[in-house]
C-alpha cells in the first residue's frame, strides 16, 4: 500500500496516505483543546490515586498519602449525632411526659426513635402501629385497661403485666368455671348479661339472673355497669371492644378459664430513656389522655 500524503481536492484536508480500493483516509486529528484536556485528566488521575485511597492490594488497598478516608468522616458524623442524641435522651429521662409533649424538638425525637423502638420491641405482640390483636390490646385507641394517662402508661410499660417484677401490674381474673366458682348455668346467664352491656338483646329473666351474678362476682373488677376498673386491670365490658373476642363462645371461655395475658417489664430489657420514649410515643399514638 503506497503511503503518499496528498491534499484531498474536495475538502482541502491532508490524507493519511492510507488508501483502500481508491478510497483515501483523511487526516482529521482531534482538536488541540480536547487533546490537552485528555492529557490533563491523565495527570489528574495519577495525582488522585497517589493522594487518596485507590489501588487494591492483595489484602487491602493503597490508602493514599493525604490520609483522607470517607469511613473516618462517617464515623465522626455518627459520633457527633450520638453525642447530640445523648443530650436529648438525658433530658427525656429527667422530664415528665407532659413537659416532653410541649417540647417540639423532643417530640420530633420521640416520634422517630419511638417508631423504631416500637417496631423492634412491641409490634410483634401489639401489631404495627399498635393496631392490636386477639389478646394484645390496641394501643392506638382511647380504650385503656390500665389507664391512658402518661404516668399510667409509663408504669405499665416500665414494669409490665403479670410478670415476676415486684412492681408488675397484677390482677388475676378468677377461673369461674375451671375452679367451679360458678355453675355452667350461672356462667351462661352472666355471659348473656355481659353481652347485653354492649347492646346484644337477651331474655329478660336470664339478664336479671345474670345481673345478680355480675354484681356479686364481677363488679369489683369490671365496675357496676361493666365500665371497667383500671386499678384492677378489669377491661371495660360495655364498649363492644374485646380483647379476647366478643362472640358468645369466647366470652364463656374467658369467664370459665380467665386469660391472664402477660407483658414483660421493659425496664429489665431497655434503658430508661427508651422506655420513656416508648411511653410518650404510645401516649401520642392517638388515645393518650
Ligand atoms: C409478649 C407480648 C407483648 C409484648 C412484646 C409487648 N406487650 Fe404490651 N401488652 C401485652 C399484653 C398481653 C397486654 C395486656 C395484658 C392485660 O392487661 O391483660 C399488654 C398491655 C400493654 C399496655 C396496656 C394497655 C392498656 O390498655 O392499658 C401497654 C401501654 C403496652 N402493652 C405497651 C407495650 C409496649 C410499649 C411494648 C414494647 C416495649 C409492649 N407493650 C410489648 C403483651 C405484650
Ligand atoms: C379480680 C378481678 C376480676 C374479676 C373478679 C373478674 N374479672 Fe373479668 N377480667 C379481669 C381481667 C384482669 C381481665 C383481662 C383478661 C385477663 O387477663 O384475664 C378480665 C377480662 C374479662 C373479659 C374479657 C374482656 C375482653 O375484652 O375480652 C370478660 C368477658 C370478663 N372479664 C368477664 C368477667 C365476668 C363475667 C366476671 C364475673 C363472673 C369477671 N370477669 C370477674 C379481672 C376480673
Amino acid at each position: 500500500m503506497p503511503t503518499k500524503i496528498e491534499k484531498d481536492a474536495a475538502t482541502g484536508t491532508d490524507t493519511t496516505g492510507h488508501e483502500w480500493d481508491g478510497i483515501k483516509e483523511l487526516n482529521t486529528p482531534l482538536p488541540k483543546w480536547w487533546l490537552y484536556t485528555f492529557y490533563a485528566c491523565i495527570v489528574w488521575g495519577v495525582i488522585y490515586t497517589v493522594l487518596f485511597p485507590s489501588w487494591p492490594t492483595l489484602s487491602s488497598h493503597f490508602g493514599g498519602t493525604s490520609g483522607y478516608s470517607q469511613r473516618a468522616d462517617v464515623a465522626a458524623d455518627l459520633a457527633a449525632q450520638k453525642a447530640g442524641q445523648a443530650d436529648l435522651r438525658e433530658k427525656i429521662v429527667a422530664m415528665d411526659i407532659d413537659s416532653i409533649r410541649k417540647d417540639p424538638a423532643l417530640m420530633g425525637y420521640v416520634q422517630a426513635a419511638g417508631r423504631v423502638a416500637f417496631a423492634d420491641n412491641c409490634a410483634g405482640c401489639h401489631g404495627a402501629g399498635g393496631a392490636g390483636a386477639v389478646g394484645f390490646p390496641v394501643l392506638a385507641d382511647d380504650d385503656w385497661i390500665w389507664g391512658g394517662k402518661p404516668d399510667q402508661i409509663l408504669q405499665t410499660i416500665t414494669y409490665g403485666i403479670r410478670n415476676a417484677n415486684e412492681n408488675s401490674r397484677i390482677s388475676d381474673m378468677p377461673r369461674f368455671g375451671a375452679d367451679q366458682l360458678l355453675t355452667k348455668e350461672q356462667i351462661s346467664d352472666v355471659t348473656d348479661y355481659v353481652l347485653s352491656l354492649s347492646g346484644t338483646a337477651g331474655d329478660v329473666a336470664v339478664l336479671e339472673r345474670g345481673a345478680v351474678v355480675f354484681a356479686e362476682n364481677c363488679a369489683a373488677c369490671h365496675g357496676e355497669k361493666g365500665e371497667g376498673v383500671q386499678d384492677m386491670g378489669g377491661p371495660r365490658l360495655s364498649d363492644g371492644i374485646w380483647l379476647y373476642g366478643g362472640d358468645r363462645k369466647s366470652v364463656v371461655d374467658t369467664i370459665t378459664n380467665a386469660r391472664r395475658g402477660n407483658m414483660p417489664a421493659w425496664i429489665e430489657r431497655l434503658d430508661p430513656a427508651t422506655v420513656k420514649v416508648l411511653a410518650t410515643y404510645v401516649h401520642a399514638l392517638g388515645g393518650g389522655q
